[in-house]
């Protein structure tokens, strides 16, 4: 056996078990593993449920080039891939291909039906809409009893009521399928409930693209049902693209907006920088930063090599997982300095990879920006005696969703 095959044997023989949990001792760090192999080197192995030890990815240049590699595929069903759980793998076959399984020009094919009501033009738009859904319910928070819960009255209403508008989805059925986007999403599930969770939200927009393609409206769904008429995709493949867009559309921002009120309210100075200014810069600049100090998405976005790759003094083979994760990428101290710190006019805070990078860089980011915006900054102007109703270490948090956040978020004023 060659000494590179002996310590690539020994190197994988030690590997880590991947997923890594945050710590409710620092709970908006990425998990202390995670940092820990991080500060060696920029990639290194992790053994994950099936025993394999893919790539784990956790410098920011890394990341950024391998998310722009051609080399690199999305591809589920290529060998190697490292799928987040049984679940994952045991759907592959049965799941129609869609624009976060898809490569090259079937993306670009898929990508193309879903971007146009999420580009910059089309979200500016809506703005005024998603400033009146939030105001309504800040109105509701301040008329009704102390402490309010404002995961259940602002977090997840707000931009599950935006994206049902925009898919026209009816919103009286949201708890239908924000209990499977639960469930669907959960990253410990089994595999049978994680099918369920998936392949019940899929025949609920499948029956939803059938009507909308009767009946078309203005919204999303109905320009998807346009092209089933169209001949161009399936029933199926619409209603697996709209099953994303739903999931994705207000899973991620709902937990976007409750966690980025704690790390606020934990940050009085930085709060106060965002209450205190009418400049939409400043605005944007601290969403930014809120976007990369809190890195929601946990599970690391999964990859296989379908080429060899040097990078960073290693070889990735052809064929072996990569995991890209983005928590310690954003807190890679020679792009952030001071990653730890929540600064709300960090200069670059821009760069951040919270919505990935290259050509799946998430479709929605427009509207999820217009949506944090605005809720973050109504809130903290609307009422600026906002303050936690509950010590931190009683804040329940998500380690098990694919989304970290908190369940509950009790404040009072
Ligand atoms: C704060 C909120 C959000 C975060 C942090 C987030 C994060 C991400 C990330 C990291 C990716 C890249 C996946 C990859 O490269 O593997 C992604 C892709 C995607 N996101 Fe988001 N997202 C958010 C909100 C939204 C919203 C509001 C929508 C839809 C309305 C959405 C729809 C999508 C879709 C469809 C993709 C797949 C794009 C592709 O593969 O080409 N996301 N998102």
């Amino acid at each position: 056996m060659s000494d590179t095959l002996t310590s690539d044997l020994a190197a994988a023989a030690a590997a880590p078990e991947y997923p890594m949990e945050r710590t409710s001792r620092c709970p908006f760090a990425p998990p202390p593993e995670v940092m820990e192999l991080a500060a060696v080197e920029p990639l290194s192995r992790v053994r994950i449920w099936d025993g394999s030890t893919p790539w784990l990815i956790t410098g920011y240049e890394e990341a950024r080039a391998l998310f722009a590699d051609s080399r690199v595929s999305v591809d589920d069903r290529k060998p190697g891939f490292p799928h987040w759980n049984e679940g994952m793998l045991a759907t592959v076959n049965k799941r129609p291909r869609s624009v976060f399984t898809a490569d090259a020009e079937e993306h670009t094919f898929y990508r193309r039906m879903l971007s146009k009501p999420f580009t910059f033009k089309r979200v500016e738009g809506l703005r005024p809409a998603i400033q009146k859904i939030t105001d309504d319910h800040i109105d509701a928070i301040l008329a009704g009893p102390k402490p309010a819960e404002l995961v259940s009255a602002l977090a997840l209403p707000v931009p599950s009521l935006v994206i049902c508008e925009m898919l026209g989805v009816p919103y009286e059925d949201h708890g239908f399928f924000q209990e499977h986007a639960n469930v669907g999403l959960a990253r410990y599930a089994t595999a049978e409930d994680n099918m369920k969770g998936v392949m019940s939200l899929a025949k609920y927009l499948g029956n939803l693209v059938q009507a909308k393609m009767d009946n078309p409206a203005e919204d999303a769904v109905s320009d998807l049902a346009e092209r089933v008429k169209a001949g161009e995709i399936s029933i199926k493949e619409a209603s697996q693209l709209a099953s994303g867009l739903l999931l994705a559309g207000h899973e991620t921002t709902a937990n976007m907006i409750g966690i980025g009120v704690l790390a606020l309210l934990e940050n009085p100075e930085q709060l106060a920088i965002l209450r205190d200014t009418d400049d939409p810069k400043v605005v944007a600049n601290a969403v930014e930063e809120l976007l990369r100090y809190l890195s929601i998405i946990q599970n690391g976005q999964r990859r296989v090599a379908t080429e060899d790759i040097e990078i960073a003094g290693q070889t990735i083979k052809a064929g072996e997982g990569i995991i890209i994760d983005l928590s310690p990428a954003n807190w890679d101290p020679t792009k952030f300095p001071d990653p730890d710190h929540l600064e709300v006019q960090r200069p670059n805070a821009d760069q951040n990879l919270a919505f990935g990078y290259g050509r799946h860089q998430c479709v929605g980011q427009q509207l999820a920006r217009a949506e944090l915006q605005i809720v973050f900054s109504t809130l903290v102007r609307r009422i600026p005696t906002l303050a936690l109703a509950k010590p931190i270490d009683e804040i329940p948090f998500k380690n098990d969703k694919l989304a970290y956040g908190v369940y509950e978020l009790p404040a009072t004023w």
